[in-house]
């Protein structure tokens, strides 16, 4: 994980740097620090803790040169402490570098350089690319970086500086994004394009095995391996910079959930034109009509994103879906191959697992369909085919409307397949689509109830365990509530499917015990309640989430939340929204720090 940035040109380095700290905080927030060139002395400030620490800390007395690298850090290897904050720097003072990914070969390393008498200050693997630029330079810092790469194994997008070279920084990436911003007289280094938005709109996205030299008046892309230069497209970036911001919400997860009903306007806009306009989702059709299986891969809620994909798939296009965590596909040595349609799920684009599951599916000859928030992320460039929910940028920690946007995505596939394979006819496709453009508007509905769930935090607020229950595809949409519950208000929380209960779990449920039932799924309605019933004659508290005009829930249930009705593969889209906004008023009651829950990060780029 981690975030880095970099600045060179005519303004002071370090507000800069730190600003683009600021919107790379989701990253990690362990600890930061910023090295700048000043008077050819390599200042470096550092502090454990949220940027505000380091902020207070340069309160007037930052350095003043105009080139400089920062780091946001999210630990991997060495506690958050001082000594493991970045920027690391060689045994003389000579260079600086920040690293975001793994060093996965540092500890053979470290005992080289070790051996050679260089001392080390911290417990990172980044330790190491310092004190190896050092040893390689000998006069040309591009030069001297090559041959660093060389030795490594792992992830690292990284940026050097050095005093000997003081009007240069010089940058790599492999397995871990970077891109540059293109100002004038002056560019910029990030690890995503929030970064540097408020400077400029052009940018190069780094592909793996890239470099950059960024000098005041140039920046050249290279081959890492060879030194060819490469001729980058230039990107432009249409996101409105405020956008990235909170707009009066008292925190970016509730500005996210609110932004929900316009996230699936845009994902939706466009695809579906009187049906579903399958031509924009399309993969290679006839692997859509040939494909023996179908097997989605993601990590945490895109991870959930894909269970319910599979009750959706399998219910319209009748093929057999199999949905695996992708730290535990890429292991397994996975039956997939060119008859399998292969799916990745990624808000970020870039988490390290799901990537590495996309390449393992390719080498077996699967062709890979990705469903990813974050255009020119790596696995929007390595899949065969994508389709992008255009959420906007997700800041919170806890992903929403990527979740529910992600879910659009899989019903747009889901139609593609039934299309192509012929399991459902024009007049359901189009039943489909209507009900889909319906879905803002409905999640507006849902969102008016939000004093209700907050009154609904009382009885939960105190407690330190309770339960998420369902059948089909609210099983899928429990499991989500579940999470977001556990990360950011810190109460365990499990899901169950709701049939299960009675085999062990049970006995958990005592009397006052908060249980959230959903019950949206009306072929499984009685079998829900009678779950319900088990639950509720042990003492158990139960919240229910259920579809408008259902009355009798209201004679099982302590509190119901409503959503409206729609189509039965649609109903999680609605059902999680109230969950949503569950896991986040009780958060805020609980004054947990719900955008930055602890321990984790946004974009989880190491495995
Ligand atoms: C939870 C959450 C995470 C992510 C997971 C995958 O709210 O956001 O579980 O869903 O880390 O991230 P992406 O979708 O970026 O691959």
């Amino acid at each position: 994980m981690c975030g880095i940035v970099g600045y060179i040109g005519t303004k002071k380095a370090a507000p800069i740097l730190l600003e683009g700290l600021k919107k790379l905080e989701y990253r990690g927030y362990d600890s930061a620090g910023i090295a700048v060139l000043e008077d050819e002395v390599i200042q470096v400030q550092k502090s454990v803790g949220r940027l505000a620490e380091l902020e207070g800390k340069l309160n007037g007395s930052a350095p003043c040169g105009c080139i400089g690298i920062g780091h946001t850090r999210w630990a991997t290897h060495g506690k958050p402490s001082n000594e493991n904050s970045h920027p690391h720097q060689d045994c003389c003072g000579d260079f600086a570098v920040v690293h975001n990914g793994i060093i996965e070969n540092y500890l053979a390393l470290k005992e080289k350089l070790e051996a050679q008498g260089h001392k080390f200050c911290s417990e990172t693997d980044t330790e190491v690319l310092a004190h190896l630029v050092e040893i390689y330079y000998e006069g040309d810092l591009e030069e001297a970086v090559r041959k660093v790469a060389k030795e490594l194994e792992g992830s690292f997008a990284c940026a050097f500086i050095t005093k000997k070279e003081p009007g240069k920084i010089v940058a790599l990436r492999k397995d871990s994004p970077l891109v540059v911003g293109l100002g004038e007289g002056e560019y910029f280094l990030a690890s995503d394009i929030p970064a540097i938005l408020n400077h400029t709109r052009l940018t190069y996205v780094l592909d793996d095995g890239e470099m950059v030299l960024m000098t005041q008046d140039k920046v050249t892309v290279k081959k890492v391996c060879s030194g060819e230069i490469i001729e980058k497209e230039i990107f432009e970036v249409k996101w409105d910079p405020v956008a990235a911001e909170k707009n009066g919400y008292d925190h970016f997860m509730l500005k996210e959930i609110y932004e929900q009903p316009k996230a699936i306007r845009d994902t939706i806009a466009g695809r579906i034109n009187g049906g579903v306009n399958l031509d924009k989702v399309l993969i290679d059709r006839q692997l859509l009509v040939d494909a023996r299986n179908v097997t989605i891969v993601a990590c945490g809620t895109a991870y959930h994103a894909g269970l319910v994909g599979k009750y959706i798939i399998e219910s319209v296009a009748r093929i057999p879906v199999e949905v695996d965590i992708a730290s535990e596909f890429r292991y397994r040595n996975p039956l997939v191959d060119e008859k399998t349609l292969m799916v990745v799920v990624s808000q970020s684009g870039e988490t390290a697992d799901t990537l590495a599951a996309l390449r393992e599916a390719r080498s077996k000859g699967a062709k890979v369909f990705a469903i990813t928030n974050v255009l020119g992320s790596s696995i929007a460039r390595e899949a065969d085919s994508v389709l992008y929910t255009l959420a906007g940028p997700e800041i919170a920690v806890a992903s929403t409307k990527a979740y529910t946007t992600q879910l659009a995505a899989m019903n747009f596939l889901a139609l593609a397949l039934a299309e192509a394979r012929g399991t459902l006819g024009q007049t359901e496709i189009q039943t489909i689509a209507e009900a889909m453009q319906a879905l803002p508007a409905q999640i507006e509905e849902i969102l008016k109830q939000a004093d209700k769930v907050k009154e609904v935090t009382e009885a939960i607020k105190e407690w330190e365990n309770l339960f998420y229950i369902g059948r089909s595809v609210d099983y899928a949409v429990a499991m989500e509530g579940s999470l977001k519950l556990k990360e950011i208000s810190y109460i365990h929380a499990e899901a169950y499917a709701a049939g299960e209960l009675k085999h062990g779990t049970l006995a958990l449920i005592t009397e006052g015990i908060p249980v959230i039932a959903l019950a949206t799924q009306e072929q499984v309605l009685d079998k829900t309640i009678s779950n319900i019933q088990e639950v509720r004659a042990r003492g158990a508290h139960i919240i229910a989430v259920a579809q408008e005009g259902n009355k009798e829930i209201a004679n099982y249930a302590d509190v119901v939340l409503t959503v409206p009705r729609t189509h039965p593969v649609l109903t999680p889209l609605l059902a999680v929204v109230p969950l949503q906004l569950l896991a986040y008023y009780t958060a805020v009651v609980r004054g947990c720090d719900v955008d930055k829950p602890r321990n984790l990060a946004k974009s989880v780029t190491v495995e």
